[in-house]
């Protein structure tokens, strides 16, 4: 097993640190433009493997040649947000990179999985989807297993009850208008509305919703990387042991949920092939409806590239 993460910055690194730690590779290779710093971290993570008793080769590298035949491809190559920018600011300039990196991971590894994390992040999914020229169920976003995961944390947090218990669904695009789904969002079985009122869940969703810029907010200088990079390996996880888990991921639409032609957040089965199954849940009217604007929005930046 053969991966490759495209951009070595915060969420990069760390993933592949995480992929490495998990033995879930035989081989890593670290990838990024600016020179030294793929090399330095690979290097550095590959004296880890000693101590952490796990035998993968972690290589850092500028170029592509050394992706060659990978069989999952994580890309986080582009720029992360600042304090006042939205997800959709970084629209232009990491569509050129996503757009860019796509072409010359495709060149060394045509067989292989995509899993996009750049923001913003349904768009640059589209991005990696319309250039690789890959069927649909090989290319997938990040996105939906964070804000599960914020969420499910936050549930927590309230409840004092343990992470472990507690299960949660975020779908449509990573952004302000991503819809938290209470009604599937459980703590040991039970539905989230049977154990609290509304407006805590009301507040714990807008927590959610702004879970990406509270952490901005603090760290000023970029964005969160420990929970992106645990939920981009639970993703290449489940395709690298082939596990079917049901995982909320951006994916291309054909008619699914009543959206066509969109590249959005929806749970799916995550097996050897990549995205086996669309998983389709009954939605009720509200949920369809925000689910509809959140797609809509995505539409709105996926049109503006004219791709
Ligand atoms: P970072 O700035 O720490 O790292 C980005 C790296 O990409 C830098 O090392 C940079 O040199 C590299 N890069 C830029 N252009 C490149 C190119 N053409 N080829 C190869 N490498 C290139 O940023 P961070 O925090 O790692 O975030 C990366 C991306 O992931 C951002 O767009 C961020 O918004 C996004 N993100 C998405 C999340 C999600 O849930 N989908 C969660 C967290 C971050
Ligand atoms: C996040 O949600 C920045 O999209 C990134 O933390």
């Amino acid at each position: 097993m053969k991966v490759t993460v495209v951009g070595a910055g915060n969420v990069g690194a760390t993933t592949a640190h995480i992929l490495a730690n998990k033995e879930l590779a035989n081989e890593i290779v670290l990838v990024d433009i600016v020179e030294g710093i793929p090399q330095g971290k690979a290097l550095d993570m590959y004296e880890s493997t000693p101590v952490e008793r796990t035998d993968t080769r972690i290589i850092g590298s500028n170029g592509y040649d050394e992706t060659k035949d990978s069989d999952i491809v994580i890309i986080t190559a582009g720029l992360p947000r600042k304090p006042g920018m939205s997800r959709d600011d970084l629209l232009a300039k990491n569509a050129e990179i996503v757009k860019s990196v796509t072409e010359q991971v495709v060149a060394q590894s045509p067989d292989s999985i995509l899993i996009v994390v750049s923001n913003p992040l349904d768009v640059m999914t589209y991005v990696a989807y319309k250039v690789s020229g890959f069927e649909k169920h090989r290319v997938m976003g990040m996105a939906g297993v964070l804000d599960s995961a914020r969420f499910r944390t936050f549930i927590s947090m309230e409840l004092n009850v343990s992470v472990e218990d507690v299960s949660a669904f975020v779908l449509g695009g990573h952004g302000d208008s991503m819809v938290p789904l209470p009604r599937y969002s459980t703590v040991a079985g039970i539905p989230l509305p049977d154990l609290m009122d509304k407006e805590t869940i009301d507040r714990l969703v807008q927590r959610t919703r702004d879970g990406g810029i509270e952490i901005v907010n603090y760290l000023k200088a970029g964005s969160a990387y420990y929970a992106p990079a645990s939920s981009s390996v639970e993703m290449a996880e489940a395709i690298i042991k082939d596990k079917k888990r049901i995982l909320p991921s951006a994916v291309w639409l054909e008619g699914e949920y009543n959206l066509k032609d969109v590249m959005v957040g929806v749970p799916v089965k995550l097996g050897k092939k990549g995205v086996e199954e669309i998983v389709q849940i009954k939605l009720n009217p509200d949920e369809q409806e925000a689910l509809n604007k959140s797609a809509g929005g995505v539409k709105g930046m996926m049109d503006k590239l004219n791709l």
